[in-house]
């Protein structure tokens, strides 16, 4: 088992990828912790992780709310112990053109997306570094290939995943030396509700499909494997990294 006792956290674990990350870290043997806002979701996953035979926790955590992440930290302290392995997954999407974008979408999604990160992180950074000397932890941003190519979910939403990037190669510089990892994977096309919004009949799916070079769309389970591997001792010499997870279609 690659993640055997350590104590995973991820954010909009509930659904679609943070879901399928939670899931592959429990099956290898870790106790996962999930925050999100959907709490029907929220513990069906929780009875999910806990199949695995490891301990799990769902807690209503909102990543824009400094204080509510301050909570979430402190329960899953005393209940899991300290973070090993922090998922900053949380996002939402809308495909709006330039100008249909609001103020208060753009900022909507600024919010959630980039400073839900910041505010994450911040919430969990002294429970990652309080550890042994040689321990390693990794935080592992879920940004999106739209930050290279500049499609997917809009503006905004493309803003705020670059900005995710600039944010994972500071905190790789400065948290390197004390024993944290930190990455990003990018996914492109992965069956979710962010998917189902952006191509919504079958038809455009095909579509989508057929620039594909490896003709599927991806699954939750795709970046779950990805993100142990990044979390687990077999990868320490991968930081500040972006991963493209996008069956090959951007470099085609
Ligand atoms: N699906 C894709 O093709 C794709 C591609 C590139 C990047 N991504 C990224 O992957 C991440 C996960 O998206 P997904 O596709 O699984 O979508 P999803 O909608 O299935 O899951 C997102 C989860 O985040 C939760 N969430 C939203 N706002 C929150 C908040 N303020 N606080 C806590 N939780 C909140 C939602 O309740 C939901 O459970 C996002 O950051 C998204 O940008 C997805």
């Amino acid at each position: 088992m690659l993640l055997k006792d350590k104590v995973c956290v991820i954010t909009g674990g509930a659904n679609g990828i943070g879901k399928g990350i939670a899931l592959c870290m429990a099956k290898e043997g870790a106790n996962v912790a999930i925050l999100d806002l959907n709490d029907t979701e929220g513990e069906k996953t929780l009875n999910e992780i806990k199949s695995h035979n490891v301990k799990g926790l769902y807690i209503n955590s909102d990543v824009t709310n400094p204080e509510s992440l301050a909570e979430a930290q402190k329960k899953i302290s005393s209940e899991l112990g300290n973070t090993d392995v922090l998922v900053v997954n949380a996002g939402i999407s809308f495909k709006h053109s330039f100008k249909e974008v609001s103020d208060e979408e753009w900022k909507k999604v600024i919010d959630i997306n980039l400073s839900g990160s910041f505010y994450t992180i911040k919430a969990f950074i002294d429970s990652m570094l309080d550890k042994k000397e040689n321990d390693r932890k990794s935080i592992i941003f879920i940004s999106s290939g739209s930050a290279f190519t500049g499609g997917g979910g809009g503006v905004h939403y493309t803003a705020s995943k670059s900005g995710q990037h600039g944010l994972m190669r500071a905190l790789a510089k400065e948290y390197g030396k004390a024993g944290i990892n930190v990455n990003a994977i990018a996914p492109r096309v992965i069956a979710s509700h962010i998917l189902d919004q952006l191509y919504p009949d079958e038809k455009s799916k095909q579509e989508l499909i057929e620039q594909i070079p490896i003709r599927r769309i991806g699954y939750p389970e795709d970046i779950g494997n990805l993100a142990c591997f990044l979390a687990s001792e077999k990868s320490t010499y991968i930081h500040g990294q972006i991963i493209l997870m996008d069956g090959g279609r951007t470099y085609q």
